[in-house]
């Protein structure tokens, strides 16, 4: 199975405690980035947005709040997240559909902002994930990602990586009832690109005027980009591309 293939198969293990572990994982505090994360898209309240990875829908839904006369589609590869997505939202101006985030099937500035929630450490290519976000955004419109991260002082770093590989596994197994899926997690930021080199990513992928913003010690960080007004080099599409 590819790697795409392999992260779909977990999520789809996990999907049904995937909410309570990650609570019990940050004590809360991933609810308060996502809401600092929807806080940083400067949107009037009729936009249209899109969150990228939408797993159960807690960042979908901050942004339905925020976007209250517009609507929002949240995207999503598994099923069994969006089936839970879909039963915890009542708001009417959210719709979700099933995809993958590499061939994102709708028109090209279809959107004026974008989020996306610890995911980027799955997806198998940053750079094209990256440019699909771009393609389907006004110019000027920003995408805001959220993700863990590798804090830059040594001994917050240190700390860190002692809870996260040592303690996560172990909080996995016991809430979540799967003890491999929670080794791959931590092992996913292994290879992820540290802070710096993921905003030299935005930029050379369709984003201009990148900032970070480092949550707690930069364990997360908010990248912020705004769609540049040069056009993305094109990127394969699902063949009926719809508008949202
Ligand atoms: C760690 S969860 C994050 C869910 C949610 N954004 C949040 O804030 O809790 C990662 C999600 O990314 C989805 N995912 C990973 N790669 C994907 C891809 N290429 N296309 C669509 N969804 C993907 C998984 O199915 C999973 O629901």
């Amino acid at each position: 199975m590819d790697k795409g293939g392999g992260v779909r198969e977990m999520f789809g293990r996990i999907a049904g405690r995937y909410d309570l572990v990650n609570t019990v994982m940050t004590g809360g505090i991933d609810a308060v980035w996502r809401r600092k994360a929807v806080a940083c898209l400067d949107v009037a309240p009729d936009a249209r947005l899109i969150d990228l990875c939408c797993g159960t829908g807690a960042l979908t839904r901050d942004l339905a709040a925020r976007a209250s006369a517009g609507g929002v589609v949240g995207i999503d590869f598994t099923p069994q997240m969006l089936e839970i997505a879909r039963a915890h939202t009542s708001a009417k101006n959210v719709e979700y559909r099933e995809g993958d985030v590499l061939a994102l099937p709708f028109d090209d500035a279809s959107f004026d902002g974008a989020t996306m929630g610890f995911s980027m450490r799955n997806v198998v290519d940053i750079g094209a994930c990256l440019r699909g976000i771009a393609r389907t955004l006004k110019p000027g419109a920003s995408f805001v990602n959220l993700e863990v991260s590798k804090p830059r002082n040594p001994l917050m770093r240190r700390a860190f990586y002692a809870y996260f590989y040592g303690m996560v596994p172990l909080i996995g197994r016991i809430v979540g009832g799967d003890a491999a899926a929670y080794r791959y997690l931590p092992q996913s930021l292994v290879n992820f690109p540290d802070a710096d080199t993921l905003a030299a990513l935005f930029e050379a992928n369709g984003f201009g005027a990148v900032r970070c913003v480092p949550l707690m010690g930069g364990v997360a960080t908010l990248h912020i980009g705004t769609k540049a007004e040069a056009p993305v080099a094109p990127l394969a599409r699902a063949p009926e591309a719809v508008a949202p």
